[in-house]
Order: C-alpha cells, then sequence, then structure tokens
C-alpha cells in the first residue's frame, strides 16, 4: 500500500471476526514497533507483550467490565490479539507514555498496511494497571506498567479510505 493510502484507511475498528494473526504478521507489527522513535534511544525502557491467550483476554476484559460497571463490555471488541505496550515506572507518565504512544501507532499502520482491523487502548489499562498478578500474567517485566494498547485482528467490517483533511486539529501558523 502507497503511504498515502495507509493513512487513509487506518481507522479505530471495533468489531472483530475470530480470524487469527499469523506468526508472520505479528512479526511485521514488531519490526514496525522496534522502528519507532524511542526518547534518548533507551529500548531497555519500554516492553511488548504479544497477548493472544484467549482464557487472559477474557479475564482481562472481566475484570475491565467490572471496573466500568458493565459486565457484558469488551475493551478488546473480540480480537484475537492484544499487543501491550509497557514502560519502565517511573516513565509511566511521560517519555515511556510517549514511546508507548509511538510504538502502537506504527503498529497500527503496520497493521493497517497488512489489511489487518485494529484500534489504540488506553482505557482499560487503569482497570488493570495495580493488579500486580494479572499485570504479570500479561508478560510485564517487574518495574514496569502497562500503558497503551493495539488490538489487532479480523473485521468483517470493509475498512474504506477516508479523506485525507486539515480541518480536524486546530493549526496555528507562525511565519
Ligand atoms: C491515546 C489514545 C487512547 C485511545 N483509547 C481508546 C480506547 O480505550 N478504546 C477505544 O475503543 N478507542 C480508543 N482510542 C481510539 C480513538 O477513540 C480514535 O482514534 C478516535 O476516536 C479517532 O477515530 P479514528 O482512529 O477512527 O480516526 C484511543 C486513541 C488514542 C490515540
Amino acid at each position: 500500500m502507497e503511504f498515502r493510502e495507509v493513512l487513509a484507511r487506518r481507522q479505530s475498528v471495533r468489531s472483530y471476526n475470530g480470524t487469527p494473526v499469523t506468526d508472520s504478521e505479528i512479526t511485521a507489527l514488531l519490526k514496525a514497533a522496534n522502528a519507532s522513535p524511542i526518547g534518548r534511544g533507551l529500548y531497555q525502557n519500554v516492553h511488548l507483550s504479544v497477548v493472544r491467550s484467549k482464557p487472559l483476554l477474557k479475564q482481562v476484559a472481566a475484570i475491565a467490565g467490572e471496573a466500568f460497571g458493565d459486565p457484558a463490555m469488551d475493551p478488546f471488541y473480540g480480537a484475537s490479539t492484544l499487543i501491550l505496550a509497557s514502560c519502565v515506572e517511573a516513565a509511566a507518565t511521560t517519555v515511556g507514555l510517549a514511546n508507548s504512544a509511538c510504538m502502537v501507532e506504527n503498529m497500527h499502520l503496520a497493521a493497517t498496511n497488512l489489511g489487518l482491523a485494529s484500534v489504540y487502548l488506553y482505557g482499560f489499562i487503569h482497570t488493570i494497571a495495580k493488579n500486580d498478578e494479572i499485570v504479570r500474567a500479561l508478560g510485564v517485566p517487574k518495574g514496569f506498567v502497562p500503558v497503551a494498547a493495539l488490538a489487532v485482528g479480523h473485521t468483517d467490517k470493509t475498512l474504506a479510505e477516508r479523506p485525507l483533511v486539515t480541518d480536524k486539529i486546530q493549526t496555528s501558523f507562525v511565519d
């Protein structure tokens, strides 16, 4: 796909079918994440977990559902795979959060390029962040905290191109 088309097709998808993401697709997403800009090049301060365990995703969804007061809620919208970005605790509200956003967005665009559906996730993180047992079960190393995630999978929806515009974000020109 041309870069322009990737940008125009990227969108948040909130409906997934059960088709799994292949290992080679996961590798492509991880390459995209590893190509992200990371503050001061401190790659050791960020971490990714590829979570494909259905029971674990269900368990996390149940915790989030309870926290949001909606037990039927699925923060992953049925996506088969969650890629969780974590960072060192000390940077969780600063550069680590920014680094994780870069990694997730790179993967979001790479997923679009592969014809996969995906969505940036943040809301559910707070419902599990203090649950050490779940956080460790999600493959997050000690001393790291989860700060962002990408749900990725396949959808039955058509992911049409959207117009690329300049008026969604207010912009000042300073000449
Ligand atoms: C930092 C951040 C947090 C987000 N958190 C969530 C989330 O928890 N759940 C969700 O469904 N979408 C989430 N989104 C997706 C946004 O709602 C979405 O990008 C926005 O509505 C624009 O739609 P678009 O991505 O289709 O262009 C998040 C996006 C960003 C950048």
